[in-house]
């Protein structure tokens, strides 16, 4: 279960100003769940939860079954929402420092050229028994054009042809849309297993499509939970979603005060990769035509070492997001240690779960006395069904939000910009 406490940012804001976003938020939600808004053609995410298809998911879980048994490890190449979605949920979920089934990981997402070398190197290198590592590579593209994931992928399957020949094939996994693009002239050349994003839904908002379902499945991660989790939140917010709009009319009316930065801010590090997948799906959906607030992403207390001076004295330009997780998911706690020889047991049976939420209440403290307003969304346990409701949430208020701007979320004209001059540059016909 999620909840949004706006208190604290509200009590920045005189009634006026508030009222007047809370219209602009109404306005935002009417232009959304009406369809009537700019690029409304791009509202599948929704569609995706009001009728969900049961057998794209099964064939998911089935895919990703047998690559947990017959992978050491899987690749998820793809960049932008064709991997932060997958990051995001992976991270949140699964234990550190082991892999609960194929180790995961990511290329494609920038054009580092020893990253990817030392990722060759890394899979042609055989295990500690002497044998062959089991490599599957899931590239995901909707454009199937996109230069870092198709530079990486030549790459990486050429490696797999050498590793396995022919039966290279059948350990490549290409998501990518229905027809049109480099990437499906690939698959009817190669006969590469395939799975479509849908047309109506944008790289930001397809984590609940193959695109994310796919790597996350692979990771060991319930996607029927996490998928409902999400059909849930759809259902409530479409009969109450005054959260939602609470919460656009806040962002809304900081935006009109002058607030340019939202630090969106977690206190467990399994979040901070969600919190990239918010910094996407909001900055790339908001930052147009001179408006919207630009995303940061910080990780409590690691930051507040690093970024914690500037958000509490520099200048008066931000927001906060705290992304809470209420109920402890580990019970470790501070041991008495005789002789007490570095102080520390004045806080001897005490879990770090205690001590984190002091350090975040203390946080918030401190943060509002230097007037960062702060917006707080707390989710009642770290769980797929919460993070697919959270993502729901996020999908839900970028889409109000940015329409209450008066601003189309769902494209991204500036993007193409480097694009063009990087291809011009690289001499492409
Ligand atoms: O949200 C978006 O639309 C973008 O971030 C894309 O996901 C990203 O540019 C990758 O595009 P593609 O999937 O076409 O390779």
């Amino acid at each position: 279960m999620i909840t949004c406490d706006v208190s604290i940012a509200r009590s920045f804001l005189d009634d006026e100003t508030y009222i007047k976003s809370r219209g602009r938020a109404d306005f935002g939600y009417q232009q959304l769940v009406t369809k009537k808004g700019p690029g409304s053609e791009w509202l599948g995410w929704r569609d995706l939860l009001a009728k969900p298809n049961d057998a794209i998911l099964q064939q998911i879980e089935e895919i990703a079954a047998t690559i947990r048994k017959e992978a050491d490890i899987f690749i998820v190449c793809g960049i932008g929402g064709s991997y932060l979605g997958a990051k995001a949920v992976i991270d949140a979920l699964s234990p550190h420092f082991q892999n609960n089934g194929p180790e995961i990981i990511y290329s494609g997402h920038h054009i580092g050229g020893k990253y990817l070398e030392d990722l060759i190197a890394y899979i042609k290198a055989p295990k500690a028994d002497g044998s062959a590592k089991s490599i599957y590579l899931n590239v995901i593209s909707k454009s199937g054009s996109t230069l870092e994931t198709a530079l990486s992928f030549r790459a990486i399957r050429e490696t797999m042809e050498g590793l396995y020949g022919e039966e290279a094939n059948n350990r490549i996994i290409c998501t990518t849309s229905q027809e049109g693009g480099i990437l499906n002239q690939l698959i009817e050349k190669k006969g590469y297993k395939k799975f479509i994003i849908p047309g109506d839904i944008g790289g930001r908002f397809s984590v609940l499509t193959p695109v994310g379902l796919l790597p996350i499945a692979v990771a060991g991660i319930n996607i029927q939970t996490l998928f409902y989790g999400a059909v849930s939140a759809y259902r409530k917010f479409d009969e109450d979603a005054e959260e939602v709009l609470e919460y656009t009319a806040l962002r809304n009316a900081l935006h009109e005060h002058g607030k340019t930065i939202d630090v969106i801010s977690c206190f467990e590090p399994e979040l901070k990769s969600f919190g990239g997948w918010i910094q996407q799906l909001m900055g790339e959906s908001e930052g147009k035509e001179g408006k919207g607030i630009f995303p940061s992403v910080a990780a409590f207390s690691t930051d507040l070492h690093s970024l914690g001076q500037f958000i509490q004295q520099g200048r008066r330009s931000l927001l906060e997001t705290f992304i809470v997780v209420d109920k402890p998911f580990s019970n470790i706690s501070v041991t008495e240690m005789e002789g007490d020889d570095d102080s520390l047991n004045y806080l001897a049976g005490k879990t770090f779960h205690e001590i984190n939420t002091k350090a975040r209440i203390g946080t918030t403290q401190a943060h509002q006395e230097g007037d960062v307003p702060i917006i707080t969304l707390t989710i009642d346990a770290l769980n797929e069904e919460n993070i697919g409701e959270l993502i729901y949430f996020y999908e839900l208020a970028t889409g109000v939000f940015v329409y209450s701007l008066g601003v189309n979320p769902f494209n991204q004209p500036g993007v193409e910009d480097y694009k063009k001059a990087m291809y011009r540059l690289l001499g492409k016909k």
